[in-house]
């Protein structure tokens, strides 16, 4: 079947990645309604045209730039104050060390590639090409893909949380992408954008209408994230199950801050609306723990064992199930320890799927 066939089936196609147990289970800045006008006369301040000194304008600009930085801290845990709309996750050292452990765990589930977008590496190694990460947190995939090709990559996230020494290809910027985005029309070769269906975005067809715009003909679009609802094929799913009534709180405060968790299941379908051509959904089965037979899987599912164990659910979590849902952090904490306790046990074989869906804006 051709590409081009593929862009007509609308049926998301499943990999089966082989996860099946083996026998020796070793198992405002924004402040929107802040915009008030100042007083009229020139009398009221000495401070320039711009309304600052012009000693205080370096000492105001840090003041903000460190602001967008700091962020706000939420029981204990530190969130960016940059963007339109608030961000569930935090920003914090720990958020950035499992960061940087997500970008390891999804690249091995897809067999050591950084994306699975039919692009030419060609194309990639053009060095006039350029290349566009949308929230790209340590900036991680976008260093690797500088790293590894010629074109020009662009990291943007509301928080400034990339490394200064970058492959000399690669750039961050601060953008909030549910904005307009500033940069040139028919312009990147592709965008790639992971892991924001978890309280980044909410507006996927606006995303996916503006990528379009800002792809060059030809160029590609791939979303990735994972759904957090469980799935075992061998009913090892506990009764009365923690990881269950975690997915649950999960899903319904993420409803409430507008950013349904199963948004990636749509991202096909919105890509075709939106005039993409080649479209595949390609649905991984991610192990929640070091149970596969595959080797390749069992370190795939030992990385999200850890990722978990390791504050994971909290960094999900614990903002939506405070703010969103009203609930205490401890009561929190106790569901979280028995979800914990499953994820450690080697009887319990459950995975979560992880969606890649790509498509292409067309030659013409
Ligand atoms: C879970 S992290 C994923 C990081 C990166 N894409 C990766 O896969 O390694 C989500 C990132 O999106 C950023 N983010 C959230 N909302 C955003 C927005 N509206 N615009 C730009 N970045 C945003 C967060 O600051 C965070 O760094």
């Amino acid at each position: 079947m051709s590409r081009a066939d593929d862009a007509a089936s609308s049926a998301a196609s499943a990999i089966d990645s082989g996860v099946d147990a083996g026998p020796s289970r070793d198992q405002d800045i924004q402040g929107h309604n802040l915009l008030q006008a100042g007083p009229e006369s020139d009398e009221a301040s000495t401070d320039t045209d711009e309304g600052y000194a012009d000693s205080d304008a370096s000492s105001f600009l840090s003041s903000i730039l460190s602001e967008v930085r700091r962020g706000v801290e939420i029981e204990g845990r530190l969130y960016p104050t940059y963007g339109k709309h608030e961000y569930g996750m935090p920003i914090d050292e720990k958020e950035l060390d499992r960061n940087d452990l997500q970008h390891h765990k999804y690249t091995l589930l897809l067999n050591d590639r950084l994306f699975i977008a039919p692009i030419s590496e060609e194309t990639l190694n053009t060095a006039s090409n350029h290349i566009l990460d949308l929230g790209t947190g340590t900036g991680i995939w976008a260093i690797d893909m500088a790293d590894k090709y010629q074109a020009e990559v662009l990291g943007v996230d509301i928080a400034a949380t990339q490394p200064p020494f970058v492959p000399p290809n690669c750039q961050f910027e601060i953008d909030d992408v549910e904005e307009d985005w500033p940069y040139r029309l028919d312009h990147f070769a592709l965008i790639h954008g992971r892991d924001l269906s978890m309280t980044a975005v909410r507006d996927w067809p606006r995303l996916i209408n503006q990528a379009r715009s800002h792809l060059q003909p030809g160029g590609w679009l791939q979303l990735a994230s994972t759904i957090p609802d469980i799935h075992t094929d061998d009913n090892s799913i506990p009764p009365n199950s923690g990881y269950v009534e975690a997915g649950r709180l999960y899903f319904e405060m993420a409803e409430k801050m507008g950013t349904p968790l199963d948004a990636p299941r749509k991202w096909a379908e919105q890509m075709r609306s939106a005039g993409f051509v080649n479209v595949q959904d390609v649905v991984y089965k991610l192990p929640m723990g070091p149970w596969p037979r595959s080797k390749r899987l069992r370190t795939v599912g030992r990385l999200e064992q850890i990722m978990i164990l390791e504050g994971g659910f909290e960094a999900y979590m614990l903002r939506g199930y405070t703010q969103v849902l009203g609930g205490r952090p401890e009561d929190l904490q106790i569901i979280l320890a028995l979800a914990r306790r499953e994820l450690r046990d080697p009887s319990v074989h459950t995975y979560v799927h992880y969606h890649v869906t790509y498509g292409q804006k067309p030659q013409h």
